[in-house]
């Protein structure tokens, strides 16, 4: 049976750099690894606990916690924002851990970031491990993918870096075997 992940964005730019890794991650995934885009960040409402009460949870939470539930994985591909976690992935992150069963207990979790800049996004992702002891995820921890001075890495919204492209299929392998535990 195939593993299926599943991967969210943390950037609502439409020539995103992280958005273009993710893209490219099907076809760089072992055989045996499915993986599909959940929707955007950008479709949740900012969080305020008066609009759960009264509303209960947007429809785009409740669908995209389903999907991170009946999924073996999930892969957030983001920048960092003044060397943190953008808020748009902070506010999407806020609302999914109210939904009960809360989707990520016990999720494996991957991480990537791209950047014009040579760190790569790394202090956007030890935060965003932060948040996720939280959550009681499951995050893997190496091999770490931070891809800096990513400007030259990707053209015309493809990931064409072949040494990038390479390292990433690498990871989703490690990924793969450490979901399949
Ligand atoms: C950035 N950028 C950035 N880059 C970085 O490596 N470390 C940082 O702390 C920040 N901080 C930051 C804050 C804000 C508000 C913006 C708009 C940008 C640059 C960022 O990496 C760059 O804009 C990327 O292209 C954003 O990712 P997407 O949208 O291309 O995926």
């Amino acid at each position: 049976k195939p593993l299926k992940f599943v991967t969210l964005v943390g950037s609502l730019r439409k020539d995103s750099l992280n958005a273009t890794v993710a893209r490219a991650l099907p076809q760089l995934a072992p055989a045996n690894v499915e993986i599909a885009p959940l929707g955007s960040v950008g479709d949740f409402p900012l969080y305020n606990a008066d609009v759960q009460e009264a509303q209960g949870f947007p429809e785009a939470v409740l669908q995209m916690a389903s999907m991170i539930a009946e999924a073996d994985g999930l892969i957030i591909v983001s920048p960092e924002y003044n060397y943190s976690v953008p808020g748009v992935l902070k506010n999407a992150l806020d609302w999914l851990s109210r939904v009960s069963p809360q989707p990520l207990v016990g999720k494996p979790v991957m991480i990537e970031s791209a950047s014009p800049g040579v760190i790569g996004g790394a202090r956007m992702q030890y935060h965003l491990r932060q948040i996720l002891v939280f959550f009681d995820a499951k995050v893997m921890n190496k091999p770490e993918a931070m891809i800096g001075q990513a400007m030259g890495k990707i053209s015309e919204g493809k990931l064409t870096d072949a040494a990038t492209r390479e390292f990433l299929g690498k990871q989703l392998q490690a990924f793969a075997d450490f979901a399949a535990h």
